[in-house]
């Protein structure tokens, strides 16, 4: 093992213990210490469920990249264990930036992933360079190939930057291994380009599978490709998009719907936004054993760093495992199902009238999975419903359903943050006869809203302390709610 890696090791191994479990979510994977961003290396192996991620343990910024690690029987439960990987090579000493991971035919987790190097150009300015690499390990060490990188820029075509080729997203078919990496032209178009292979190590160029034709942001990062109901789907998360319908500025996570022409073309059919919320980012995907795809993001944008707990000694978390399926043509994401093996004390309330704010007995928490149904007769008369969570005297979030409007709002801006930056999303949703499901799962640090049963997702983390743990709800009118709560204990 490198210096560096046993460094790493032992810094996580002490310092991890000093992060006190009131300022850890309860089944939201953190880093052991320090810095999270992208979960990576989302695998099935060896009868257990991986999650890497980039990691800076020296501190609660971005730093040079590592692989820190954990493992789950659920994907709900996850147990620290010793960080993968440290920028300790010569093709990866600036970091080593996102990646993939899948078992082998012959019983091995291998991973592939993007080790930065620094290099000077003609003109003596000194950039990153950035080529894909391979990792082979046994589900707890794991040994970076001697012949690394196995996949250079310069196997781009010529109008592609060698600085953005990154996120190699890997998946074996027909007994040969593919990989998309994410890369960008000269003039700034976020493409996907394939490769293949027979073992691994050696790579061919193969085509630039997917182009974003500059419609939704420039570079495409971190790539995933499966298949959902026959349809070949591309999820990837663009850098710079520029508010349109579908998306706000900033930061995304596209899913485009798809399939491949006789000659393995991609023929894009539709483009979806997998979350409408304010932190949403990178994920990746796992197939479980019993068939489904589930999928886990960064719950975080990078254009909202700054709201931050500077009393907290981690920053960053994943999103709650998330089930995606195509329906009818829609994409629908919920939560996987293994969350309601932590199902503590119920309540349960039928047909009850909100009119003005309104509190329901036992109501509250920061760790709850609460379902509630809006509903309108003809004597029903409301403009707008909001439900407020993580209440004290002065702080709250909240969600407003503009009746009207049929729209949602996701709303932090009294969560108790100081930043003058961007608290709020929108988004347009469906009135099914004046029926509206919400499902809110609050997990200490973050909120993730389902709605109506899985057409949307809105995520943010909130940051107010702990004991903030009333929930309200209020309407203008009146309106008929249903509801179901369960605490979530772990
Ligand atoms: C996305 C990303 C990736 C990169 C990694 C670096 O959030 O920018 O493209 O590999 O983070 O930490």
């Amino acid at each position: 093992m490198t210096d560096k890696l046993h460094s790493a090791h032992e810094y996580e191994n002490n310092k991890g213990k000093e992060v006190p479990l009131t300022q850890k979510p309860l089944f939201h994977l953190i880093p052991k210490i320090g810095w999270m961003n992208d979960p990576n290396g989302f695998s099935y192996y060896n009868g257990k469920y991986h999650m890497f991620y980039q990691y800076h343990p020296y501190s609660t910024n971005w730093g040079p990249m590592h692989w820190g690690h954990a493992i789950s029987s659920d994907m709900i439960k996850w147990e620290h264990v010793e960080a993968a990987m440290a920028p300790d090579s010569s093709f990866d000493e600036e970091g080593c930036f996102s990646g993939t991971a899948l078992e082998t035919a012959d019983g091995k987790h291998l991973i592939i992933y993007t080790g930065v190097t620094k290099t000077q150009s003609e003109n003596g300015e000194w950039y990153n360079l950035q080529n894909q690499c391979v990792a082979i390990g046994n589900g707890t060490e794991y040994e970076k190939y001697s012949n690394n990188p196995v996949i250079t820029g310069d196997t781009l075509p010529d109008n592609f930057s060698k600085r953005d080729f990154r996120d190699p997203k890997i998946w074996a078919e027909n007994g040969v291994l593919n990989c998309l990496v994410g890369c960008k032209t000269l003039e700034g178009d976020g493409q996907l380009a394939k490769y293949t292979s027979k073992d691994g190590l050696s790579w061919t160029f193969e085509k630039i599978f997917f182009k974003n034709n500059f419609r939704y942001g420039k570079m495409w990062e971190c790539p995933d490709y499966f298949e959902l109901n026959g349809k070949k789907i591309i999820v990837a998360s663009p850098q710079e998009i520029e508010a349109c319908e579908l998306f706000n500025a900033g930061y995304g996570t596209v899913c485009v719907v798809g399939h491949l022409d006789e000659n393995g073309n991609y023929i894009e059919e539709s483009f979806n936004n997998l979350d409408y919320g304010l932190d949403f980012y990178a994920p990746e995907t796992v197939k479980t054993p019993d068939g489904r795809t589930v999928m886990i993001g960064w719950l975080q944008n990078w254009d909202s760093l700054v709201i931050k707990r500077e009393d907290f000694k981690w920053f960053g978390q994943t999103s709650l495992p998330r089930e995606i399926q195509l329906i009818n043509d829609k994409i629908i994401i919920n939560p996987i199902k293994e969350i309601e093996n932590y199902y503590a004390e119920k309540v349960e309330v039928i047909d009850k009238k909100i009119c003005g704010a309104t509190k329901i007995d036992n109501v509250k928490g920061r760790t709850v999975d609460l379902k509630i149904e809006l509903s309108e007769d003809s004597t029903n008369d409301y403009e707008e419903f909001e439900l407020k969570f993580a209440c004290d005297e002065k702080h709250y979030s909240r969600i407003v359903y503009d009746r009207k409007k049929s729209t949602i709002t996701l709303d932090r801006m009294h969560s108790g943050n100081r930043r003058s930056i961007i608290h709020e999303r929108t988004c347009k949703v469906e009135n099914y006869n004046g029926k509206l499901k919400l499902r809110l799962i609050l997990d200490r640090y973050s909120s993730e809203l389902f709605i109506n049963d899985g057409e949307q997702v809105m995520s943010m983390g909130i940051f107010t302390d702990i004991d903030a743990d009333g929930i309200v709800f209020n309407c203008n009118g009146t309106v008929k709610m249903n509801l179901i709560m369960h605490n979530l204990k772990m």
